[in-house]
């Protein structure tokens, strides 16, 4: 689908967020069965790619379930989800989970400037409304030094992987999606790769946010992707890594 005919600034916040809130309940046992089991493989690798242990802080951004938080904390971090569907973070709480979340958006983070160690977020950055803008966030709330490990889908490049990919992505997916929770909802979700950038364009919206060393590990033949990196040093407020989050 071409992104002319996806939702785009407050409309697509509003669309994702009552979305997410709707198929919250049935979200996990989903998640598995349609990835299966390798995104929590996923999210265990981008805790390694940045060494995330005890006496980390870290920011789970767009926490929804809480899958990150409870791999964080298992190394002995401790951990803060943040979301901004109430229903996400309420499944967590039925699930068990314990770490500290705050609904908040992620353009608008509810934590102080250079407050935490590790930044991780799974599977949501084609959700953002401003991309750069929550990039700049998490640059905000990242210490100097501090780490960043951010999964998300893909498509894989080369052609017949890519048919075969699409043909489970994109008729899969929705058709399962569609009739155990919420059909729109799981068509919304292949379609959504469409706002995602190219490897290029992420990468330099990263380091225009102000981190070094960001680098772009390719899952499963590219079906998904890891992009880490390192908060670089501070820069004097009104530049462009410290300039408004949501511009
Ligand atoms: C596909 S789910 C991923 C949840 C979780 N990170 C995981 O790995 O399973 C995307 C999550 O992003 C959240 N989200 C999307 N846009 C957001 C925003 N602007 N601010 C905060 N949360 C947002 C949704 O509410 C949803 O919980």
């Amino acid at each position: 689908m071409a992104l002319g005919d996806l939702p785009t600034g407050d409309e697509k916040r509003a669309r994702v967020r009552a979305m997410f809130d709707r198929i919250a309940p049935r979200y996990d046992a989903l998640n598995r069965v349609m990835s299966v089991g390798l995104d929590q493989r996923w999210r265990r690798r981008a805790l390694d790619s940045v060494g995330v242990g005890p006496g980390d802080l870290v920011m789970d951004l767009a926490c929804g379930t809480g899958d990150f938080c409870e791999l964080a904390e298992d190394r002995g971090a401790r951990v803060v989800g943040v979301d901004f569907a109430i229903r996400m973070l309420r499944q967590s709480r039925e699930r068990g989970l314990g770490f500290l979340s705050v609904q908040g958006d992620a353009e608008w983070l509810p934590l102080r400037s250079a407050s935490v160690d590790v930044v991780t977020c799974g599977f949501a950055l084609r959700n953002f409304v401003s991309l750069g803008g929550v990039m700049r966030e998490i640059a905000r709330v990242v210490k100097p030094g501090g780490r960043i490990a951010l999964i998300d889908v893909d498509r894989p490049e080369w052609g017949p992987l890519r048919a075969a990919h699409s043909l489970y992505f994109d008729r899969v997916v929705p058709l399962i999606g569609g009739i155990v929770s919420d059909r729109m909802a799981y068509r919304y979700l292949p379609q959504s790769t469409a706002y995602l950038p190219g490897a290029a364009e992420l990468r330099t919206l990263l380091s225009a946010a102000g981190f070094l060393d960001v680098n772009r590990e390719v899952l499963l033949f590219g079906a998904a992707q890891i992009l880490t990196g390192v908060r670089g040093p501070l820069t004097p407020v009104g530049t462009s890594a410290e300039g408004p989050a949501h511009a």
